[in-house]
């Protein structure tokens, strides 16, 4: 079959590696793609938003599975176009992906069937935020409503703070409309872990857990970025914790939506909190996360596109979805001044020393240059991922093999899987 990915970054050079393993599958393309993706599929130059674009190109080329990796798409109903051509798509249509889309809207939800997340109120204006604060229990956080490339969340510790951020967000419009509306919200504490999942409307299959770092310095410290690193699975997943999520979280996740009128298909990522008072939900995505799509799918036994094709038919259920008794560690490579301000545009050195087995070297921000040499071309560059015994085992290795690779400016994490050592 002829497989078409959408999307240009790490997560979608792992969805890629995943797809090519299939036996079913004699062709892919991505649509752009990357410098890395380019070695197992034919990238078109057409932009994820482009949909007239892409279904044009389906129906030519006959594709038979298109696969979203993004976020913004989704949001914005690439399935919904995808399927008004008679067009097979993975991932939620846009009644659904608004789980993703819209904070208020996966706030209200939660609310009304009990899921547990932390406390909080939607705001309208600016007017009505501010009077609000006046009372509230700080720190506080506020979100914006609309998606914000991970950066519309801020936490903030003082009165003043919470002002400028109202400013920020609904006044200054730093995310555009994605302030119009904010949600304020109680600040939780805890270790967060991010669940990955295929749903296929009713049924819910979680993957193995992850534990993202989306700090941009060792320690935690410094801005948030959209991950510096993951380990799978993440050590504070305990079969606890998973119990409860199981009763209280996945599948009354997939139900409210179905009675929402929403049934939910493709990979719900639940982002939570382990909080003293238990797991809480922070946020949903309506995609594989990046990079724990770069930890997750490589332990990942089941052919992807049978389980992707169980969700579109909804025969989840038959899937027995399994994942390797074993570990990841992906440390991603950035270049100098992520997530602020950096240089692009700087050859690649050693990009040919990864057996694609035990060692992946996913591409985020590359492409080839004039001359055709694979170059630097994002803050994100490369997400280095090492399969182990172990998580010692794979951090080691993972690390080990980030020196394999140079460029100019290079930048990593020291402390990729620190919690490896806290557990
Ligand atoms: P989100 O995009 O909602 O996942 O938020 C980004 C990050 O902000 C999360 O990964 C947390 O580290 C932090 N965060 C979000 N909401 C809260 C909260 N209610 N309490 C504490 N930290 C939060
Ligand atoms: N790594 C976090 C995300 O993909 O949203």
């Amino acid at each position: 079959m002829k497989v078409l990915v959408i999307g240009s970054g790490g997560r979608e050079h792992a969805i890629v590696t995943s797809v090519a393993k299939s036996p079913k599958v004699d062709k892919i393309y991505c649509a752009p793609g990357n410098a890395g993706i380019a070695a197992l599929a034919e990238c078109v130059p057409i932009g994820a938003m482009e949909f007239d674009k892409l279904t044009a190109f389906a129906e030519e080329k006959k594709i038979d599975l298109t696969i979203v990796g993004m976020d913004d798409p989704l949001v914005g109903g690439i399935v919904d176009a995808f399927e008004a051509k008679g067009l097979r798509v993975f991932g939620p249509r846009k009644n659904a992906a608004i789980l993703e889309g819209s904070k208020a809207f996966s706030k209200d939800l939660m609310k009304k069937y009990g899921i547990p997340t932390a406390e909080y109120a939607v705001m309208h204006s600016p007017e009505e935020a501010r009077e609000y604060l006046k009372t509230a229990k700080f720190p506080i956080v506020l979100k914006a409503d609309g998606l914000a490339l991970g950066k519309g969340v801020l936490i903030c510790e003082t009165p003043s703070e919470a002002d400028a951020g109202v400013k920020e967000l609904m006044e200054d419009r730093k995310f555009g409309a994605s302030g119009d509306e904010i949600v304020i919200e109680e600040f939780m504490t805890g270790p967060e872990v991010s669940v990955l999942s295929f749903v296929d409307g009713k049924t819910v299959k979680i993957m193995a857990s992850a534990m993202d770092h989306k700090r941009a310095k060792d320690g935690d410290q410094g801005l948030n970025t959209g991950g510096m690193g993951n380990i799978s699975p993440a050590p504070y997943y305990t079969a606890e914790v998973d119990a409860f999520c199981k009763e209280h979280i996945y599948q009354k996740t997939v139900d409210a939506m179905a009675a929402e009128g929403r049934p939910f298909k493709g990979v719900i990522f639940f982002g939570l909190m382990l909080t003293p008072d238990g797991p809480k939900v922070l946020e949903y995505n309506c995609r594989f996360g990046d990079p724990e799509a770069q930890v997750v799918l490589p332990r990942m036994e089941t052919d992807i596109i049978d389980v992707m094709e169980a969700c579109i038919d909804g025969t989840l259920d038959q899937v027995d979805l399994k994942f390797a008794d074993n570990a990841a560690v992906c440390v991603v490579l950035a270049s100098d001044g992520y997530p602020v301000s950096y240089e692009k545009g700087f050859p690649i050195s050693d990009l040919d020393k990864f057996d694609g087995k035990e060692y992946f070297c996913f591409h985020a921000g590359t492409k080839f240059d004039e001359k055709g040499t694979i170059v630097t071309n994002g803050g994100r560059v490369l997400g280095i991922t090492a399969l182990g015994k172990d998580l010692r085992d794979a951090r080691a290795k993972a690390y080990a093999a980030t020196e394999w690779v140079d460029f100019k400016n290079k930048y990593m994490r020291h402390d990729i899987g620190h919690a490896i050592d806290e557990v």
